[in-house]
């Protein structure tokens, strides 16, 4: 991990999106030349690598928070306090915008209980580690959400200023225009103090 992906999310950059597009692919008619053309297709070793990063959270103490780059995208990971875990494990999910667990671990349709939001592809959940794509659901800008606090919003996670959306300690909407949670990433730990995204 760089130097610069330990610094604090203290800027405000606006996303840029990446569009992946499918490739409509002719139908092919000669049975010899299918074979070559699916083997073209599947990705390589080098390039499934690309596609996950491992962190090393050793440095990382309780309270801070760190903002990675995997596949071209700003995600947060936060080492919550004790009480913020309290805090975020005390919000009933009745009291949400949106209800759902936006969890690539999970199936997408389990609630947005603070469990369910740091649970990893293995199931296990690590209540410390929050982990979160660093973008509003909103508009994609990046939001704000410094170790010291500030910039936190009303709900001490993270704020986007761009239209005011605040987020929790779990990274679940709470105020402002954004229709969703912030979108939990695909990881698994791997270690005791290193994670694997994607
Ligand atoms: S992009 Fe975040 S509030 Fe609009």
């Amino acid at each position: 991990m760089s130097t610069a992906d330990l610094n604090e999310d203290s800027e405000h950059t606006r996303r840029d999106f990446i569009h992946i597009f499918g490739a409509a692919t002719a139908a092919v008619g000669a049975g010899a030349v299918v074979w070559p053309l699916v083997s073209q297709m599947n990705p390589d070793a080098s390039v499934l690598a690309l596609s996950t990063k491992d962190v090393d959270l050793s440095a990382v103490s309780e309270g801070q928070a760190i903002k990675v780059m995997w596949q071209g995208k700003p995600v947060f990971i936060r080492h919550r306090t004790a009480e913020e875990i309290e805090e975020a494990s005390a919000t009933s999910v009745s009291a949400l915008k949106d209800p759902i667990a936006r969890n690539d671990n999970l199936n997408g349709s389990e609630p947005a209980t603070d469990e369910n939001i740091v649970t990893g592809e293995n199931g296990e959940a690590r209540p410390q580690w929050l982990i979160l794509v660093g973008v509003c659901t909103h508009l994609g800008c990046i939001p704000l959400g410094t170790t010291s606090g500030e910039n936190r919003g009303e709900f001490n996670g993270w704020f986007c200023p761009c239209h005011g959306s605040h987020y929790d300690l779990a990274g679940r909407i709470r105020k402002g225009p954004a229709p969703e949670n912030l979108l939990v990433p695909p990881y698994q730990f791997t270690t005791d103090s290193v994670v694997k995204i994607g």
